[in-house]
């Protein structure tokens, strides 16, 4: 099974997608107009558009297409009161007309994994074996830690040597490895969130100055419920943006090599 010849074939199939033309100005305008924005106006944010954002941010591309996110909108004025209070009073938070918890979770790519067999053995469309074997075996294999997590050391072991000759993913193989797995997949989907807000007209912050145990303790979740962010939202107030939006030289990111 660490084979990784799966992953080298073109699969022959008759399936295709084509690219709707799409609108690169406007697209450009939604990012950069996008700002993290600390006050917002009364205005509230029609539920549909609430809808449709949340719905939007389950399309970000995401790990072995495991969904290792969930998205609790707090609609519930004490809950959503208590929220603000465990970021710390922010007045992103504070004032926010809507707050989402994005939670990243460690535990539930088992199900994930059989909802994924599910939707392929009944798929109306030709599914190569190679995708078949992946959810099949190799994702209890890359996955799975076993109890404790004690499997990964061993992983780790084997996949360091197997990998001397040839590449191999190196991970995940602890439960950091698995924490920052579901973390970038969810993180991936708040900013489909953030950036949906901003193409409907409205706005947004990602916040994780936050207690997370207590965000944890408000929505009765496990601890394999990790939080990713808490996400804000409204309309910007006029002194909702603290100063004009600073990066530095791209030199010191970009590297063309
Ligand atoms: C993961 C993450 C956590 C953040 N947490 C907070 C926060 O707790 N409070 C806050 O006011 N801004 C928070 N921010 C917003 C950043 O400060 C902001 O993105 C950064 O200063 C750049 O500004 P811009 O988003 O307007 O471009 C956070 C951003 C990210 C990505």
């Amino acid at each position: 099974m660490l084979t990784t010849e799966i992953f080298e074939k073109i699969p022959d199939l008759k399936y295709v997608e084509s690219a709707p033309e799409t609108n690169a100005a406007e697209f450009e305008k939604v990012i950069r107009s996008r700002r993290s924005v600390r006050v917002y106006t009364d205005e509230g944010i029609p539920e549909e558009v609430m809808r449709t954002c949340l719905d939007l941010s389950l399309l970000a591309p995401n790990s072995s297409n495991l969904q290792p996110w969930e998205f609790y909108w707090v609609r519930d004025p004490q809950k959503k009161a208590q929220l603000a209070r465990c970021c710390l009073n922010q007045p992103t938070a504070a004032t926010a007309q809507e707050l989402v918890v994005c939670v990243a979770r460690l535990d539930t790519w088992h199900r994930n994994c059989r909802l994924m067999l599910e939707r392929l053995k009944t798929s109306d469309t030709q599914v190569p074996d190679s995708v078949l074997t992946y959810y099949q075996k190799v994702v209890p294999l890359a996955y799975g830690q076993g109890p404790l997590y004690l499997w990964g050391p061993i992983k780790r072991l084997i996949g360091s040597l197997v990998a001397l000759t040839r590449p191999l993913p190196r991970g995940p193989a602890s439960k950091s490895d698995m924490r920052v797995w579901a973390h970038k997949s969810t993180a991936l989907a708040c900013e489909n969130l953030m950036l949906s807000l901003r193409a409907y007209g409205f706005d947004s912050c990602p916040i994780e100055g936050l207690d997370s145990r207590r965000i944890q303790k408000l929505l009765n979740l496990p601890r394999a419920a990790e939080i990713c962010m808490v996400v804000s939202a409204g309309k910007r107030a006029e002194n909702g943006i603290y100063g004009r939006q600073i990066r530095f030289d791209k030199s010191d990111f970009v590297f063309e090599v």
